[in-house]
């Protein structure tokens, strides 16, 4: 695991470096997508260079990292329809080649096993942008959840219920109860993570992220275990690291060449 401090825009070009080496070495690349607020200024990165750099999405494959159940099809926080606005309509990404978990399914386990086999027919995915919520969850997998889960139904914790309220009018009742996500065994299968924490209500989560024992009660330790993950941090997010300063250092002292 990758540790690196440093303002949001440094992070925001490391991330969006690392998509563009997959788009350009592999037109036809899969990324993973997560939602929430985390990624948001990746996205607008990517939608610049697609601008301005002609960066192209159109062979690419896309999969979400999970989705409400239940949310109307044309619901503004319906996930598919949140990766739509805030970067697949942005870019020359097809609609066709952008899949969420289905959170309308009428069959739900059926839905999981195809996504499932949706994910493996595209030979997995290239790098997954992830995000961490407050109570250490990475996509919907909440404190509890199997570290060798795949995609599944998740009911939320009333934290993140609580934490997305925002999303809704501020109105925790409008929130869903329940959530499809891929598992931590199905994300542990991307090549490349790449998840990004910023602001201090991440502080403590990140801390179990990176320094914590493995454990359902913080799921997001499992990356400890994954051969290529990189988080990325801004200094608020890091200030309950133990090692900060080693993390500092290392990242300081890389060879220009190595990447993330
Ligand atoms: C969203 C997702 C979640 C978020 C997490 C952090 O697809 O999978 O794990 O990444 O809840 O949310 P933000 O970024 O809004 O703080």
């Amino acid at each position: 695991m990758e540790v690196v401090i440093a303002p949001l825009p440094e992070l925001v070009q490391l991330a969006a470096n690392a998509i563009e080496d997959v788009l350009r070495s592999k037109p036809d690349g899969v990324i993973g997508l997560a939602t929430g607020s985390s990624p948001l200024a990746i996205y607008d990165e990517l939608a610049r260079r697609h601008r301005e750099d002609g960066l192209s999405f159109a062979k690419a494959r896309g999969f979400m990292l999970d989705e409400y159940v239940g949310l109307p099809k044309d619901h503004p926080e319906r996930y598919r329809n949140v990766i739509e606005k805030e970067i697949a309509s942005r870019v020359d990404w097809p609609e066709s080649q952008v899949q969420g978990p289905n959170g309308l399914a009428t069959d739900i386990k059926q839905a999981c096993a195809d996504y499932e086999q949706a994910i493996k027919d595209a030979g997995g995915v290239d790098l997954q942008i992830l995000g961490i919520g407050t109570d250490g969850h990475i996509a919907f997998n909440e404190p509890g959840s199997s570290l060798t889960s795949r995609t599944r139904i998740k009911t939320l914790t009333a934290q993140t219920r609580e934490d997305n309220a925002r999303f809704f009018d501020d109105d925790i009742d409008q929130v869903p109860h329940h959530c499809l996500t891929q598992g931590l065994g199905t994300i542990m299968e991307a090549r490349h993570i790449v998840l990004i924490a910023t602001g201090k209500q991440k502080a403590e989560a990140v801390h179990q992220l990176v320094e914590g024992p493995i454990s359902a009660m913080w799921p997001g330790t499992i990356l400890q275990m994954h051969p290529h993950c990189t988080v990325l941090l801004d200094d608020a997010a890091a200030s309950r690291l133990q090692l900060a300063s080693y993390y500092r250092g290392t990242y300081n002292h890389k060879p220009d060449w190595q990447g993330i």
